[in-house]
């Protein structure tokens, strides 16, 4: 007996990292997956971002578990999108009940644009209204199941303290969105807690993926000393695995966590209570 089985989880930014993990994890209990991801590189993005190929990769590991899934390329910039996949999804499964809204960027200023607004318009649409689109495209379907559900946002430990000296490129964004993704987790606490519908964020600090294990992020790190000095753990460890992360979904998309709403759940290391 698994502890999700029967149930269905659709999860954004699904193709490779924190996503594939869930998927996995999710899997693993029970749960059939319906996942998008972009699959492409966006301009304002410094590393190399998942592809088709990852994707199916997630699948493949997904059907490992004895489980199904549904991928689709999709961006969560785009509603119109969100909801083809989401009601794909349904039609083959049949029911929705744990949504998880992890897609997320790093951008960056990069030449040739050299200024912060395109890096910032990515950050705020990828991370706070992707995340908007996503409870647009899955609210009223975990309603009408009748069975209640489960929201879990990935934030960030940058979602709860702004561990930067910057003010340029994407972190102004990237801190911005995460920061918007907490108001947005209280009031759908709030409004979904008469549906038994619960609404959750979780708050990592590095976590062991191509987001920030890349060829440009350490050297990024490097030129912003100040910004260094503030992103060290409590804990004896500079990166936590995706799968850290994963088990704190679980518990939160789980009857373990049944009880459990409205919360900022750090699996951060000590990193905000030391900075
Ligand atoms: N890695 C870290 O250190 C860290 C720390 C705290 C929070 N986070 C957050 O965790 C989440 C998952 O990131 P990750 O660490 O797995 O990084 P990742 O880059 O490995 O995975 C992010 C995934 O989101 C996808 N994505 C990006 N923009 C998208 C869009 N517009 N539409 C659909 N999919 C899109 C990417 O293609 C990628 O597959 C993100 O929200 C990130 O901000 C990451």
């Amino acid at each position: 007996m698994g502890q999700l089985d029967g149930k269905v989880a659709f999860i954004t930014g699904a193709a490779r990292g924190q996503g594939r993990s869930h998927a996995e994890a999710l899997a693993a209990e029970g749960a059939d997956i319906v996942g998008i991801d972009i699959c492409a590189q966006l301009d304002t993005v410094a590393y190399p971002m998942a592809t088709p190929e990852d994707l199916e990769e997630t699948a493949a590991l997904v059907e490992k578990q004895g489980r199904r899934m549904i991928a689709h390329t999709a961006d969560v910039r785009d509603l119109a999108a969100v909801r083809a996949a989401v009601d794909a999804g349904l039609a083959e499964f049949g029911r929705l009940d744990i949504v998880l809204a992890n897609a997320g960027v790093m951008a960056h200023s990069l030449p040739p644009y050299g200024n912060s607004e395109r890096a910032w318009q990515t950050s705020i649409d990828t991370m706070l209204t992707g995340v908007w689109n996503t409870l647009q495209a899955t609210v009223s379907h975990l309603i009408s199941g009748g069975r209640g559900g489960s929201i879990v946002i990935t934030s960030s430990a940058a979602g709860l303290r702004a561990q930067t000296t910057e003010r340029s490129g994407g972190a102004d964004g990237y801190f911005a969105a995460k920061f918007g993704v907490v108001g947005l987790m209280k009031a759908y606490a709030g409004a979904l807690g008469e549906y038994n519908i619960r609404v959750n964020s979780i708050h990592p600090c590095g976590v062991d993926t191509p987001m920030v294990v890349n060829d440009f992020f350490p050297n990024w790190i490097a030129a912003h000393p100040k910004t260094a000095s503030l992103l060290v753990n409590a804990l004896p460890t500079e990166l936590v695995e995706p799968a850290d992360v994963s088990n704190a979904v679980l518990f939160l998309v789980s009857d373990t966590g049944r009880y459990v709403t409205g919360l900022t759940m750090t699996v951060d290391a000590g990193l905000t209570t030391v900075h």
